[in-house]
């Protein structure tokens, strides 16, 4: 078996190439890299690049591959970060031949790639495309995945190393990975790694959670399982490491002696589209709490860790984990909403119960709003809120580290009377980057003082757009690179954290309601009055 030890970049890829078996695989030589007039000239760096392989993807038809997993394909193919050998076999039960499925990532990449479209990369990536129809409890079928693998490998020089992304329904992991095993392909030859990705969500608690895991660790070691938490994969909440590790300025005060509370906001504008049958009894705390937002407050609390290897940093998120405390009356401290009819951009929208599939009677929530404290020496008494919903006033995501006001302001009152708190907000979606917030004089004879912003946007300061957190994610599967995923012992910590909640709220009737296009239930609004605090507006 190959992967009884962690995997590194030397093991299973050319990753970190400074190699030239790097710019053999792939074309990238250091000219290439320099030429490129936005690179800072003393990087001399090449990129990561994944080494030979096979992705098998689990769920073709779905929309996560068409609208993420394909075309970020694609994009990295466009890089030039995928290998010439790169193959790709999709397995689902249709009755399709290779250009069938070829055909719908041509489409698929068209409609959603973030790079220009370019006819000499697809027609590379064409040529490895393969589809295998079958159903999951079909053992001929997965025989006959085997017999196309070993050939993909003849052929195609991909030396048994296979992904195995189950872009498919929880219900269906468990015979998927007993039919990897029955076929030998969940352990390849020595040389070779296989790895499995599974999406969220993990579990809707934390016993089926654990239950989940126990499938998969007994075919798959932990080393080789690649939970995806695509917020990991986002370029700006990496950086909210890079923000406070790299730099001096944050650290000191990014504490409870001056930080007041911190506002953790995933706000959608869209309803649950065509995912009833996924989002109904789930909710928007499972759905994005326990694990986006989590994973958010985790980054944002924990302490330096030593090194970014994948244990030492999930270890560090895992004591925040840990630490997390749910005030002691849950009536007070969380609220839930759901959204009713209302207008967004424009539009009528229907309310969730009159959602196509929806039951009438259903108690899921579509917006929620929990208040954390985090019991160690840096966060004791500082409050973490975190908030999430559907069909709210607009898009946005952002982590708020609100400052407690200044001791002393030695100002008349009427100066100062509309000076807020200082706050750092770390906007990860949409226009991503920094805003810091303080008070500035206002120009003129008085010594008026209001908050004024400071902005930095990634746009302007790299001039180019970010990669999609599936390019990232995907990338760091095939090369085996696993910081970016979370362990199972976070999953179940985060469970921990939410389960009593939810157990709370089952017992509470249905969520208040909130019109579409607004900024969700007034009891969100009344849980930050009770302490003395309001939302952010966004
Ligand atoms: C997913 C949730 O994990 O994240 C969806 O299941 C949500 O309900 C989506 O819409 C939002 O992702 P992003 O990247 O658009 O913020």
């Amino acid at each position: 078996m190959t992967e009884s030890k962690p995997p590194t970049h030397a093991e299973d890829s050319v990753a970190m190439a400074s190699t030239a078996s790097a710019a053999a695989t792939t074309g990238i030589t250091e000219e290439i890299v320099a030429a490129n007039p936005l690179r800072d000239p003393r990087d001399k760096r090449l990129p990561r690049v994944a080494g030979p392989c096979v992705l098998v993807l689990f769920g073709v038809t779905g929309d996560l591959a068409r609208k993420k997993l394909l075309p970020a394909i694609y994009d990295l193919a466009n890089r030039g970060l995928l290998p010439p050998g790169f193959s790709l076999v999709g397995f689902a039960r249709r009755e399709w031949r290779d250009q069938d499925f070829a055909q719908l990532t041509h489409d698929a990449i068209k409609q959603h790639a973030r790079t220009p479209y370019r006819e000499e990369v697809w027609k590379q990536l064409s040529e490895g495309i393969f589809f295998c129809p079958g159903e999951f409890t079909d053992d001929g079928a997965f025989d006959a995945l085997a017999m196309m693998l070993k050939e993909i490998d003849e052929t195609r020089g991909t030396g048994g190393n296979y992904g195995f992304y189950l872009s498919v329904p929880p219900k269906f992991f468990p015979v998927v990975v007993q039919q990897l095993k029955r076929t030998d392909l969940a352990h390849g030859p020595e040389e070779s790694w296989r790895r499995v990705v599974i999406e969220k969500p993990f579990g809707h608690d934390l016993k089926s959670a654990q239950e989940l895991n126990a499938i998969t660790s007994a075919v798959f070691p932990e080393s080789s399982v690649f939970r995806i938490d695509h917020y990991l994969g986002k370029e700006t909440v990496q950086n909210i490491m890079a923000l406070r590790f790299a730099n001096n300025l944050f650290e000191p005060i990014w504490n409870r002696g001056y930080v007041d509370h911190v506002q953790i906001t995933m706000a959608e504008d869209i309803g649950i589209g065509g995912r009833a049958g996924y989002y109904d009894g789930i909710g928007a705390a499972r759905d994005v709490i326990q694990n986006h937002l989590l994973q958010l407050l985790a980054l944002v609390a924990m302490e330096d860790p030593t090194s970014f290897d994948a244990d030492t940093l999930r270890r560090e998120k895992e004591k925040v984990l840990k630490a997390v405390q749910l005030p002691g009356d849950l009536a007070h401290s969380t609220a839930r909403g759901r959204y009713a009819s209302g207008w967004q951009g424009g539009q009528p929208v229907v309310g969730y119960t009159e959602e196509e599939g929806i039951p009438e009677d259903s108690i899921t929530e579509t917006y929620a709003a929990i208040k954390l404290e985090i019991a160690n020496r840096r966060w004791a008494g500082v409050p973490f809120y975190l908030r999430t919903g559907k069909r709210l006033g607009r898009r946005v995501t952002e982590v708020a580290v609100v400052f407690q006001k200044a001791p002393h302001l030695p100002f008349s009152k009427d100066d100062t009377e509309i000076l807020g708190h200082n706050a750092l907000v770390i906007r990860v979606q949409p226009d991503e980057g920094i805003t810091v917030r303080f008070g500035s004089k206002v120009p003129g004879t008085a010594m008026e003082v209001r908050d004024v912003s400071m902005d930095f946007a990634y746009g302007e300061s790299f001039m180019e757009s970010s990669p999609e957190a599936y390019e990232r994610l995907l990338l760091d599967v095939l090369i085996g690179d696993p910081p970016l995923f979370p362990h199972q012992r976070e999953v179940e910590l985060s469970w921990k954290i939410l389960d009593p909640i939810e157990e709370f709220w089952a017992s509470q009737g249905p969520p208040e309601d909130y019109p579409a296009g607004t900024w969700g239930p007034a009891s969100a609004d009344e849980m930050m009055a009770r302490d003395g605090r309001v939302w952010r507006r966004l």
